[in-house]
């Protein structure tokens, strides 16, 4: 959800003119995906039809209002969702469900904190400044802002050069 949620409100940053906030947007709802696909694996051995209750705000609004919800979004996981998956998954000996959930919470403190920042120069009417380019770890969902990747992912250890650039 959040992953469809983020490329809408990227469109509307674009159309906008927040063109970096944008592609933060686009960037982050690709962490999403990998989230969701580390997630799914988890579940794709097991004969059964699982139902997800997304609870989050959506609609989208202006920029302003998105990011707003994207913080709380966030938050909300790193906080909430995600410690409660954790302590669940540490109880039922889960390991893969554990390291799928350690991973995105993980990645999950750095996208609340890299749209606070959006926020904060939205507020001042200006795009957010980005130094080089957006990337994300294509296994674990860690994103990161440079003119190069990470010589290794500092969440799942994947080397640099796997990283996907926004
Ligand atoms: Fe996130
Ligand atoms: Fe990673």
């Amino acid at each position: 959800m959040a992953h469809m949620r983020y490329l809408i409100y990227a469109e509307i940053a674009e159309r906008e003119g927040y063109k970096n906030i944008a592609r933060l947007f686009r960037a982050i709802a690709y962490a999403e995906y990998v989230h969701a696909r580390n997630h799914s694996r988890r579940l794709s051995g097991l004969d059964a039809d699982f139902k997800v209750v997304a609870g989050s705000a959506f609609g989208p609004g202006d920029t302003k209002k998105n990011l707003g919800q994207a913080i709380r979004g966030e938050i909300f996981e790193v906080e909430e969702m995600y410690p409660a998956y954790i302590k669940i998954a540490e109880l039922q000996g889960d390991r893969q469900a554990l390291q799928s959930f350690k991973w995105a919470l993980e990645a999950e403190k750095i996208h609340s904190e890299l749209y606070k920042k959006a926020l904060e120069y939205l507020e001042k009417g200006q795009d957010m400044p980005i130094d080089g380019y957006i990337w994300v770890c294509p296994v674990c969902g860690h994103t990161y802002i440079g003119s190069e990747p990470p010589e290794k992912c500092p969440i799942c250890g994947s080397p640099g050069e796997k990283y996907v650039k926004f």
